[in-house]
């Protein structure tokens, strides 16, 4: 496949590109601001919110994919700036939506577990999405435009951990980090999610690019946990000391945004339409992983 990736330069992205190059794929890789090479392809910059730099880049690449990871991903930083939060979540979505849809190309979206409220554990597909964060809002917000696409497949994906690939610490790399050094670390016992491993992820929604899959599909682990048992596992499955983990509560901190408790994905529809697959639980994906 010839294939866009936006947020090749990002968390998510570094894995994905290195799984579609892996499976022989052809790859434009666009970063935001970032420059330079990342397996061995050039990054290239495109301002998703710059209408005439999308669209010459779209011309130019002329892909029968568009794997869209590119993001203000950071619930703080759309907290913090939700107009530019809308602009490139939701209005660069938009205008990729409506390239695919004129060219009958395919788009697949990298949505997120934080459309929904928490009010309760195993959200379905068809679940009302109701976000309580502006990350979340504004993700939601961009849905409906890919749902547009004929070929458009909107992945809902879990809270990813795993060490980085981009160059950049993400949470993971910092809390392991501190960990590493003997500092103490807190995470909530009262926040769930279903969290797979970046690479899964990656492989997931390659294979999904390949597919004809459409609508809306959870892409997550198959185990709810808390965050605090995801970093004590993670730590103890990477051999460092687990009586650095500590444990608080939500209602313990002053959050700028109350966050959902409990947004853990069901994902019967991804084991439906991948049956073969199984993703790893939280020691198996470490114990393969490059920080290890
Ligand atoms: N990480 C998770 O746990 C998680 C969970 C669920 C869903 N997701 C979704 O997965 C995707 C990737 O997340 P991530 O954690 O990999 O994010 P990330 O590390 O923050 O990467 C974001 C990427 O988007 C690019 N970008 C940001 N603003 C841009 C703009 N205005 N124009 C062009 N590119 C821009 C960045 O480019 P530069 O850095 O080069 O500027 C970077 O490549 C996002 O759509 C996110 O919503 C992530």
């Amino acid at each position: 496949m010839r294939v866009v990736l936006t947020g090749a330069s990002g968390q998510l992205g570094a894995y994905l590109l290195e799984a579609l190059i892996g499976a022989g794929h052809e790859v434009s890789a666009w970063s935001g601001r970032a420059v330079g090479e990342r397996c061995g392809i050039k990054l290239r910059p495109v301002e998703l919110t710059d209408k005439r730099a999308l669209e010459a880049a779209l011309a130019s690449d002329d892909p029968e994919v568009v794997i869209h990871a590119g993001a203000i991903s950071a619930a703080e930083a759309v907290r913090r700036d939700p107009e530019r939060g809308r602009a490139v979540n939701v209005g660069a979505t938009l205008r990729l939506a409506d390239w695919c849809a004129e060219r009958d190309r395919r788009l697949v979206f990298t949505s997120t577990d934080l459309v929904f409220d928490g009010s309760r554990p195993w959200w379905r597909e068809d679940d009302p999405a109701n976000p309580i964060l502006e990350y979340g809002r504004t993700k939601r917000a961009a849905e409906p435009s890919v749902l547009a696409v004929p070929r458009g497949l909107v992945a809902r994906v879990s809270l990813l951990y795993g060490f980085s690939r981009c160059g950049r610490d993400g949470f993971f790399d910092r809390a392991i980090n501190a960990l590493r050094s003997g500092e103490p670390q807190v995470f909530f016992n009262d926040e769930f999610r279903t969290p797979l491993d970046y690479a899964s992820a990656a492989a997931v929604l390659v294979n999904l690019a390949g597919s004809d899959v459409t609508g809306v599909l959870h892409v997550g682990g198959r185990e709810r946990v808390s965050r605090y048992d995801l970093m004590r596992r993670a730590a103890a499955a990477l051999g460092h000391n687990t009586d650095l983990v500590r444990t608080n509560s939500r209602a313990d901190v002053v959050l700028p945004e109350p966050r959902p408790a409990d947004v853990s994905l069901d994902t019967s529809r991804l084991a439906q339409v991948w049956p073969e697959w199984e993703p790893p639980n939280i020691e198996q994906a470490l114990r393969t992983s490059r920080g290890a």
